[in-house]
């Protein structure tokens, strides 16, 4: 056929067909010498495949075929990329070393820095933290352990269907960015593993998360300072430690925690379910402006706490108080089953009590009785179904 194509046909041919398949330029790591045998290093394949997205001007994507590719460490950064449209399409697993000691203290095993316009589809990212976790456990000195997926100082991106594994610490770390959407995602580890948060939010605004499981032995979800316009919806938790706010206010200056919505999620056999914490030290840092809203509780240890006397072997806690001021924090139908006799513990600040702190429609029982109430310098209003409710 092309031998009887004249040579002025061919523009039009290419125009066709770049129209009708409307592919973006793919670089596949397999053909850049990626080995999918779970054992040879591919972190040079990827970084080549980075390398030439980010120098692209149009849209781009990775493609990550089926497989297991070993990863020692990966750091993508997007500063000087020409591209703001990278997706990355994984149909495999990423694997990280199984000696903790290659990346114990590096921070991170993959993260991107300074990436604008990030897409990542579908994978399976295995930390491989069972070595750490036992070193921790046997009380020897251990590296303090990388978070598996670091995204820090971006914005526009988009994490969706990825799966995280026994991460050595946080399985996702979002960090200084904008308008991050985490959907589908699956996070899984030990009940008992260390320090294993499943997304680590601080520092960033328009961060959502959507439709995501989380069973791992830290925070399913956990806010750090300067986290605002937080949106989390739809997502199940245990085991695990709840979704928090804090630790707050370890730092005399801190960027505070405004906006925050969690809806309709649903907490089983965690330690807590929807939290705040905060250290009993002196700090400039606030949380305003929280909703928790249509919650299920099934055996939870703490449905609802606010914690502002954290402060473990009472160590590093010179004034014992919390400067952390909390107000306007609304839970809203929140029901189901405590594992304790006291469902909603609110121990707020001597110094700053909690103010606008609204029950509605809160109802937990423990063992098939209306479970109770402690409140500790909190201001606000119960109502609806107050059996738990009577403390304000
Ligand atoms: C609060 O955050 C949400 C996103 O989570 C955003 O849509 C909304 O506009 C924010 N509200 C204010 C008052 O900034
Ligand atoms: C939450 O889940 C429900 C039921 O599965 C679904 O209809 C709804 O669209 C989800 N919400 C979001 C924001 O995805």
């Amino acid at each position: 056929m092309m031998r009887t194509t004249s040579l002025l046909a061919l523009p039009f041919l290419f125009m066709f067909f770049s129209a009708s398949l409307a592919a973006p330029l793919t670089y596949n790591v397999q053909s850049l010498g990626a080995r999918p045998d779970g054992r040879t290093d591919s972190t040079k394949s990827f970084m080549n495949a980075w390398t030439a997205a980010c120098a692209s001007a149009k849209p781009t994507m990775i493609y990550v075929p089926r497989g297991r590719y070993l990863l020692r460490s990966a750091f993508f950064d997007g500063q000087l990329c020409k591209n703001s449209a990278i997706t990355i399409r994984i149909d495999g697993t990423l694997v990280a070393p199984s000696d903790y000691n290659v990346n114990g203290n590096a921070g991170y095993w993959i993260k991107f820095q300074r990436v604008n316009g990030l897409s990542i589809y579908g994978g399976t990212l295995d930390g491989q933290g069972t070595g750490l976790w036992a070193c921790k456990a046997s009380g020897r000195s251990c590296p303090t352990g990388a978070t598996t997926l670091g995204i820090d100082n971006s914005n526009n991106v988009i994490i969706n269907g990825l799966s995280s594994l026994n991460s050595q610490i946080i399985h996702i770390g979002i960090v200084g960015c904008q308008n991050v959407k985490l959907q589908g995602v699956k996070v899984s580890a030990s009940g008992r593993s260390p320090n294993t948060d499943g997304i680590h939010v601080q520092s960033s605004s328009g961060v959502t998360i959507l439709n995501s499981h989380f069973a791992t032995g830290d925070d399913c979800v956990s806010i750090g300072p300067g986290s605002t316009n937080l949106w989390v919806e739809n997502v199940s938790c245990g085991p695990g430690h709840g979704i928090s706010i804090g630790s707050l206010g370890w730092d005399l200056q801190e960027a505070g925690v405004q906006n925050v919505t969690v809806k309709s999620s649903t907490f089983t056999g965690s330690q807590n379910g929807v939290r705040i914490k905060t250290w009993a030290r002196s700090s400039n840092g606030f949380v305003r402006d929280v909703l928790f809203q249509h919650a299920v509780m099934i055996n939870v240890q703490n449905p609802i706490i606010i914690d502002q006397n954290y402060c473990p072997n009472n160590n590093d806690c010179p004034t014992q108080v919390s400067g952390v001021k909390i107000s306007d924090v609304t839970y809203q139908d929140i029901h189901g089953t405590s594992a304790t006799p006291i469902a909603v513990n609110l121990d707020c600040s001597k110094k700053y009590p909690c103010s606008g702190i609204r029950l509605e429609d809160v109802s937990l029982t423990y063992k098939d009785q209306p479970a109770e109430a402690s409140c500790i310098n909190a201001g606000g209003s119960a109502s609806g179904l107050v059996d738990t409710t009577r403390c304000l």
